[in-house]
């Protein structure tokens, strides 16, 4: 068993040198098979490389979140602005209509509410459903250094197995403990773990110091989460950010729809996702969208 990293030799991540992405256009998904390929670019547009996902999974341990409290009525008008969707399989059969077309990733982790301890989670969907579901990718809360992270990681690979069986992919969100530090060593560390185990993406958080050294040592995509609500100007500054990090686009919830004016900010986080849009052109995007309705 090897000890602990101590080395003193400085890490060298070489952020300037994209890795080579052979046989697709996705980093990392060069050999996997056709289902699974066509799925990832179900998600990410093959002209970009890129994605922006809509986050509306959150009732699945917190209830009726602000914004999510009537999914008719406030979310369902958004889904076709975004690339594709990440809910739970409740709301999607309750709630969406099965015309839309867009990729569902569908959480297949859950059990414990904001009331308990968040890291004990177990798998909450069998794999034949998600066939059921035609969904595009499959995916997980893991809790890198978490009181129950043992579980959440054989959650991880398990899911990971059942994909590879039906050549779905899997995506890692790595959630983060309230009294963790969130910072590039953390996440380094935790999408790389999530990597190695074999999910196809990851979903982490954005941070300011070296976020490219977690893009760089990850070889797999990795799309920015979204975290809690910022003034629209600094979630669009950090989406810019982080694609300019080398992320592959973003999984934003609670920055798009507690906004005053969701569906522009969807076209505004698009255009910085799609199109490089610097912040400021994005927000004038955002600002012309939301008079106009
Ligand atoms: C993580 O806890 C879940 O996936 C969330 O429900 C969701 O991803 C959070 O999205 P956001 O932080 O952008 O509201």
């Amino acid at each position: 068993m090897p000890e602990a990293d101590t080395s003193k030799k400085q890490k060298q991540y070489h952020e300037d040198v994209p890795m080579e992405t052979p046989g697709f256009f996705l980093k990392g998904a060069g050999n996997l098979d056709w289902g699974m390929k066509n799925r990832l670019a179900r998600i990410f547009n093959p002209d970009t490389g890129r994605t922006v996902m809509l986050a509306i999974d959150h009732g699945y341990f917190q209830g009726p979140t602000t914004g999510l409290e009537r999914i008719d009525l406030n979310i369902v008008p958004l889904m076709p602005h975004a690339d594709a969707i990440m809910l739970t399989r409740g709301i999607l059969r309750t709630t969406v209509p099965p015309s839309l077309t867009k990729p569902i990733v569908m959480r297949c982790s859950g059990g414990p509410s904001i009331l308990k301890e968040l890291s004990n989670e177990q798998l909450s969907v069998d794999i034949e459903d998600a066939i059921r579901m035609n969904v595009a990718a499959i995916t997980l809360q893991v809790f890198i250094g978490g009181e129950h992270e043992t579980r959440s990681i054989h959650n991880m690979t398990k899911l990971v197995d059942m994909g590879l069986r039906y050549g779905i992919p899997t995506m890692a969100v790595t959630a983060v403990g309230k009294d963790m530090v969130r910072d590039a060593k953390y996440f380094r560390l935790a999408c790389r773990i999530c990597a190695e185990l074999g999910v196809q993406f990851v979903k982490t958080y954005y941070v300011p110091e070296d976020f490219e050294t977690i893009t760089a040592s990850c070889p797999v995509p990795i799309v920015m989460a979204g975290g809690k609500k910022l003034a629209e100007f600094d979630a669009l500054t950090m989406a810019y950010h982080a694609i300019q990090g080398g992320a592959s686009g973003v999984d934003m919830g609670r920055n798009i729809f507690q906004s005053d004016a969701p569906e522009a900010m969807m076209k505004a986080v698009s255009s910085v996702v799609h199109q490089n849009t610097t912040p400021k052109e994005a927000y004038e995007i955002f600002e012309t969208l939301k008079n106009q309705k």
